[in-house]
């Protein structure tokens, strides 16, 4: 796991987006894992500055809300759409998020694990985090091994996630998401976490057991990722002095 600390979140965002956009410029038929949340705004507005072309790209969403509709304004379609697809030359027929709104769930599941293999699997994920370890909606507990299902999010992630809704109460308790073991087979994976609540999740995901209590922690087992995170966020980590040595010392060829 490479860990790159930056003075900000604005500065971590910009090594993030130099990630995806090397990706996007030496594979223009690439697919991308995304990610929402509040992390993932600043980011989709730098890639859009960058004016890359997104026509030959194929996406896949990480995880949607249950029971609603894509137009909904806290649903992760319509987040997708007004922070980066209709920004972006990306072909919609190209743009995959698991459907809330499926009236047969596990067969939609099925279904978008099919098409992630069709596409050949993910190249990126992109990946925030909860505060309790959660990547996706695979919230604590969820097996290190799943894949793409329905799952019910715990009173923690309904509290912290109730500030893009008008009430918790509003917040749905169900969502679909990629699981843990979809996850582990995208090809490269990139978390960005910023400020100081991020960072006991941060240290027990990169420093901690690998365990289903913390789902993040499963990425320990990838041989390819990249934590991109802001001063707060790595505030909790023992090894920090080490991840910013290691940093300096990146031969030219590695430089991001
Ligand atoms: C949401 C999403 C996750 C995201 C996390 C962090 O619930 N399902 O994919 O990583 O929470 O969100 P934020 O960036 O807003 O802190």
């Amino acid at each position: 796991m490479e860990i790159i600390i930056q003075p900000t979140p604005e500065a971590a965002t910009t090594i993030a987006a130099r990630v995806l956009a090397r990706l996007i410029r030496e594979k223009p038929a690439a697919t991308l894992g995304l990610a929402t949340g509040g992390t993932m705004g600043p980011l989709y507005r730098e890639l859009v500055a960058l004016k890359l072309d997104w026509s030959r790209l194929t996406t896949f969403n990480l995880d949607e809300y249950v029971g609603i509709s894509p137009q909904h304004p806290q649903s992760y379609h319509h987040f997708m759409w007004e922070n980066l697809f209709r920004h972006v030359n990306v072909s919609i027929t190209n743009v995959n998020i698991p459907d809330g709104l499926a009236k047969d769930v596990p067969a939609a599941c099925e279904s978008y694990e099919r098409k992630i293999s069709s596409a050949g699997g993910i190249d990126l994920q992109l990946l925030g985090i909860g505060t309790h370890g959660h990547i996706g909606f695979n919230e604590p507990t969820s097996s290190l091994a799943s894949r793409t299902r329905i799952k019910t999010l715990t009173p923690q992630t309904l509290r912290d996630n109730a500030r893009f809704f008008a009430s918790e109460s509003e917040v749905p308790h169900h969502v679909i998401t990629m699981g843990i073991g979809t996850i582990l087979e995208s090809r490269h994976c990139v978390l960005l976490a910023f400020g100081k609540k991020k960072a006991r999740a941060i240290a027990e995901a990169a420093e901690g057991p690998i365990t289903a209590m913390h789902p993040a922690s499963a990425l320990q087992l990838h041989s390819k990722v990249t934590v991109v995170l802001d001063e707060a966020a790595a505030s909790e980590l023992k090894m920090q002095d080490y991840y910013r040595w290691v940093y300096e010392q990146k031969p030219d060829w590695q430089k991001i």
